[in-house]
């Protein structure tokens, strides 16, 4: 399937010019993200790419003038740092329009993720609700697009029927994104972490399934999680492979036991009713406007090195990780519910480049200059003594490369660089 961006009607595409910064070629007509065609059209190769009109430039772009210039890419024109290509189309005509609008619904839009998703679905031309009850998540995430003609948001929770009965009119692509998460909260209410994963998928997909069997189209995504493996001595997990959770007695297993009966119930409905769906496990999503409040170890870190306070390492630090930055994770979902071929199907989206905890705490003082160490905790002090950790967690990548050809934009170092400008931007707490 072609992605792309079409001149709005009545435009003239004459002279349509495409410069590719950094690249050999500085006059190459396309990029890693996309290409002008001869008659003027902008094409995106990756759906979720933004579209940034620039007035002005770092760079000196020719031939010149251009009357308007779009930077594609999903990276903020402000954070482009290089040297990763970008490419800046410059066209003398008004702003594109996407080809086919979506009505879409986003639960917990005004989260960490969900923010990013809706900026990414407005940004592409998807008309877009969010429901959030900002039990972790707050609309403050969305200050970029607020006010947006096409975007309504509605504080609520996705657990109340009627509310929920309401939205979904005329609604095409639902996002699931509300949930319960992050490992400290779990660790604190493991009975609102149960209630709040499993009760609210189950009406969202019984309305959902209501409304397919009545003829209203609409395509499902799961968010769930790499907590679902649970503790799989496996040194690389791939989709088809077993769940395996400690006891009952031992309340983190409830979050992704949580998160695997949401999974079942999505596939349920995708074999009883033909619903399309689409499920994706993420593996530590990252980057600016993350919380630590939950327990996040990345936005923990570097909110204690730019305080010049000890990084908090629990245990003895070797627990492996891979982060992923949540513009490539954002860009990845867009992709695959964009697709036929992934309907049906389990997908793991983050990184498959393995650190260590203490190896990335270290890395975070080094990237923010900053005085601050190291100091041990148990996880009796963090949690409480019935807590239980997994020592490595690596995604295989293998279906996802397949299916979308995935490529992150950004590596540890680009993440971690993000997170500390971003959080150097915010203004001291109160
Ligand atoms: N961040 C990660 O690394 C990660 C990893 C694995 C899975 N996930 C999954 O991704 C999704 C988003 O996570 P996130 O990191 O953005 O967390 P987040 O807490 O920032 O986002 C969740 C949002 O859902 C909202 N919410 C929760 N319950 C709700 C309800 N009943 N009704 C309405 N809104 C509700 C919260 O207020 C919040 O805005 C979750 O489903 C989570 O399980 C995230």
């Amino acid at each position: 399937m072609r992605h792309g961006f079409m001149p709005p009607e009545g435009g003239t595409p004459t002279g349509a010019v495409a410069q590719v910064v950094g690249a050999p070629n500085p006059r190459a007509s396309s990029s890693p993200d996309g290409w002008v065609s001869g008659r003027g059209e902008i094409h995106c190769r990756r759906p979720a790419v933004r579209c940034h009109r620039i007035e002005r430039f770092p760079v000196n772009l020719r031939p010149q003038p251009a009357k308007a210039a779009y930077y594609v890419s999903d990276i903020p024109f402000d954070n482009y740092t290089g040297p990763q290509f970008l490419a800046v189309f410059t066209f003398p005509f008004p702003p594109f329009r996407p080809i086919s609008v979506q009505q879409v619904l986003v639960t917990g839009g005004a989260g960490f993720i969900g923010s990013y998703l809706v900026e990414a679905l407005l940004a592409r031309g998807d008309r877009v609700t969010v429901i959030d009850d900002e039990s972790t998540g707050q609309f403050e995430n969305l200050r970029s697009v607020a006010g947006h003609s096409a975007l309504t948001v509605v504080r609520g929770s996705v657990g109340d029927a009627a509310l929920l009965h309401r939205m979904l009119e005329g609604v095409q692509v639902v996002y699931h994104l509300a949930a319960a998460v992050g490992v400290a909260l779990i660790a604190r209410e493991p009975l609102a972490t149960i209630e709040r994963n499993i009760y609210p998928t189950q009406l969202l997909l019984d309305e959902i399934s209501a409304r397919h069997k009545a003829g209203q189209g609409i395509r499902f995504f799961l968010a769930s999680t790499s907590e679902v493996y649970g503790k799989n001595p496996k040194p690389v997990w791939d989709e088809e492979d077993d769940l395996v959770f400690g006891a009952t007695t031992r309340p983190r297993w409830s979050y992704g036991a949580s998160k695997a009966i949401d999974e079942f119930l999505t596939l349920a409905c995708a074999r009883q009713f033909g619903l399309p769906v689409v499920i994706a496990r993420f593996f530590n999503v990252v980057g600016p406007r993350q919380t630590g409040a939950y327990g996040m170890v990345l936005p923990r870190f570097v909110e204690a090195a730019l305080a010049g306070q000890p990084l908090v390492v629990h245990d003895d630090g070797r627990q492996v990780r891979c982060f992923a930055h949540v513009a490539d994770v954002v860009g990845a979902v867009i992709q695959l519910m964009n697709s036929n071929s992934t309907l049906g199907r389990i997908f793991n989206i983050g990184s498959d480049q393995p650190i260590s905890i203490l190896d990335l705490a270290n890395q975070v003082i080094t990237l923010a200059g900053s005085p601050s160490t190291v100091q041990f905790q148990t996880y009796t002090e963090a949690y409480d003594q019935d807590f239980e950790d997994i020592r490595l967690r690596v995604p295989d990548l293998t279906r996802l490369r397949q299916a979308i050809g995935y490529v992150p934009r950004y590596n540890l170092g680009g993440i971690i660089r993000d997170c500390i400008e971003a959080q150097k931007k915010q203004p001291p707490a109160r």
